[in-house]
């Protein structure tokens, strides 16, 4: 997809589609006004007639409109006018995205950005439209038959872009939209791993993809075989991978573009490639769904392709630790010890709490680089799903104003997280008879229990995690890898680059 930024008058312009808003009410924007006056008013009759719901994304597509040159309009309702907010906003672009996703425009004029919005100025407004204009665009299709696939591309979508604004232009916003294109990008890639299923998608796919990204944007990588990862000393890693077929990985990103001291920010992502529970097996039902049990590390992925792409001034180190959980005559069994690279022992009493065994050997790995700090994304546990539904991300973390920030970005960004307590009193639920710890905290705080386990290992670091066990993917009709929170990361990459 290709984007440019214009001023011009909206009626004059030869497109396939031109995108506009309008209040619920009738009230217009600049650039619906213009338009409205060079049709002698059609488009303010239409929506007086009741033709635009008012809710925020309601579309109405008018085929042929006298007094424009682009062959169709789309007009988009940006609900109640002292309503308008960012929420209104992502929904009416979100729309749009479709529209311009299924239609049969090859190229579009958007109009949305232009819209004044309390907080915000054009920059952020053109961000957000490049990256779900572009996002909506995406499709996963790779594994369909030639035949199917064929007719699902049947040359539908907008692939050029023009994004309308009725200020001045300037060079700020040209790298917004960038960024945004380039945010959708990093997307794109997390949801194509995440989709992949877990035979194709095994952590030798997983390395692969790392190198390639490495080779494409020339930043160093590192991808450490099993032999390596026992010379670490990474027993508890090592204890998940026994029940599979496949090597683990464990794979060491550096993308060096900051001054050469200024300390690394560490993204870790769990990169379980497929988590059927291992011994301590899970039922059946939704089971497939296990096959995102790597969206952290393909988020971690995904962050280092849109932080190269828009260039960002930073250091970054990814580690992604990458493996199945599988059972098997040598998988670990509940009740085996197993020894850290920390030194620290943990018993397994529960198999299936793999995500954090995997974890908190990378996050000892993560001292080496001293870093800023270090975020590690993970889908971790069921119960963050319960707690906070597939809305937000869970965040937990050691320093408050590190979480703020993140909760922060996530506002920006609207990819959220939301903050639980990592209180010391939760840290008795994992006490163990045989070992330093277990793996598990009972029935109760399962999130945090799970996050206080992680804190055993990032005592020498700024640290804070973000469970993204129900943000990671959608199920039902709309099953499929969402990409987050790779907007959320990038936010919070983009400032710190521009802080520095
Ligand atoms: N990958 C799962 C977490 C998960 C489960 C994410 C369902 C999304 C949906 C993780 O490895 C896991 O199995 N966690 C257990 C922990 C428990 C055994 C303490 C869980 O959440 O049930
Ligand atoms: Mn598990
Ligand atoms: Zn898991």
């Amino acid at each position: 997809m290709e984007f440019t930024i214009k001023t011009a008058s909206p009626a004059k312009l030869k497109t396939g589609l031109l995108v506009l808003g309008a209040f619920a009410g009738g009230k217009l924007p600049a650039l619906t006004a213009a338009a409205d006056g060079a049709t002698e008013g059609r488009i303010a009759h239409l929506i007086k007639r009741g033709d635009l719901d008012d809710k925020a994304g309601a579309t109405l597509l008018i085929p042929e409109l006298a007094g424009v040159h682009a062959e169709r309009v789309l007009l988009v309702s940006l609900g109640k006018d002292d309503e308008f907010g960012d929420r209104a906003y992502r929904d009416a672009l979100g729309a749009a995205a479709k529209a311009l996703a299924a239609g049969p425009a090859k190229d579009a004029v958007v109009a949305l950005a232009d819209v004044e919005l309390p907080g915000r100025d054009a920059a952020w407004r053109l961000q957000q439209a490049a990256r779900i204009v572009a996002d909506g665009a995406y499709r996963f299709d790779a594994l369909k038959s030639d035949k199917d696939k064929k007719a699902a591309k049947k040359e539908r979508g907008a692939k050029k872009l023009t994004l309308l604004l009725s200020g001045e232009l300037g060079a700020e916003l040209d790298t917004a939209v960038l960024q945004g294109h380039a945010i959708a990008t990093g997307m794109a890639l997390a949801k194509d791993l995440g989709n992949l299923p877990g035979n194709l998608c095994t952590p030798t796919h997983l390395a692969d993809t790392a190198e390639a990204l490495a080779r494409q944007y020339k930043f160093e990588i590192e991808v450490l075989e099993r032999a390596d990862i026992e010379k670490l000393g990474m027993g508890s890693f090592l204890s998940v991978a026994r029940g599979t077929h496949q090597p683990p990985k464990f794979i060491v990103m550096h993308y060096k573009a900051g001054k050469a001291k200024a300390k690394p920010i560490v993204l870790v992502g769990k990169g379980i490639t497929f988590d059927s529970g291992g011994i301590s097996l899970k039922p059946g039902a939704e089971m497939d769904e296990m096959k995102f049990d790597m969206c952290g590390a393909a988020s971690v992925l995904g962050t280092f392709k849109a932080v190269a792409q828009m260039g960002l001034p930073i250091n970054l180190v990814g580690l992604i630790p990458a493996t199945e959980n599988m059972p098997g005559g040598a998988a670990t069994k509940p009740g085996d010890v197993v020894t850290s690279m920390s030194g620290q022992t943990i018993e397994v009493l529960n198999t299936d709490a793999e995500g954090r065994l995997v974890l908190c050997d990378a996050l000892t790995y993560a001292e080496r680089f001293k870093p800023e700090c270090v975020i590690d994304v993970a889908t971790l546990t069921g119960a963050c799903v319960v707690a906070l539904g597939k809305i937000p991300s869970g965040l937990l973390a050691n320093d408050d104003e590190l979480a703020a920030e993140l909760i922060r970005r996530g506002t920006e960004s609207g990819d959220r997280a939301w903050q639980l307590p990592l209180w010391d009193e939760y840290q008795d639920l994992l006490k163990s008879n045989f070992a330093d710890m277990g793996n598990i905290g009972g029935r109760y705080a399962g999130t945090i229990t799970a996050a206080c386990f992680l804190a055993r290992f990032t005592k020498a670091y700024k640290w804070a995690h973000l469970d993204i066990a129900g943000t990671a993917w959608l199920s039902g009709e709309a099953k499929g890898a969402t990409g987050r929170p790779v907007p959320l990361l990038a936010a919070f990459l983009i400032a710190r680059a521009s802080a520095a």
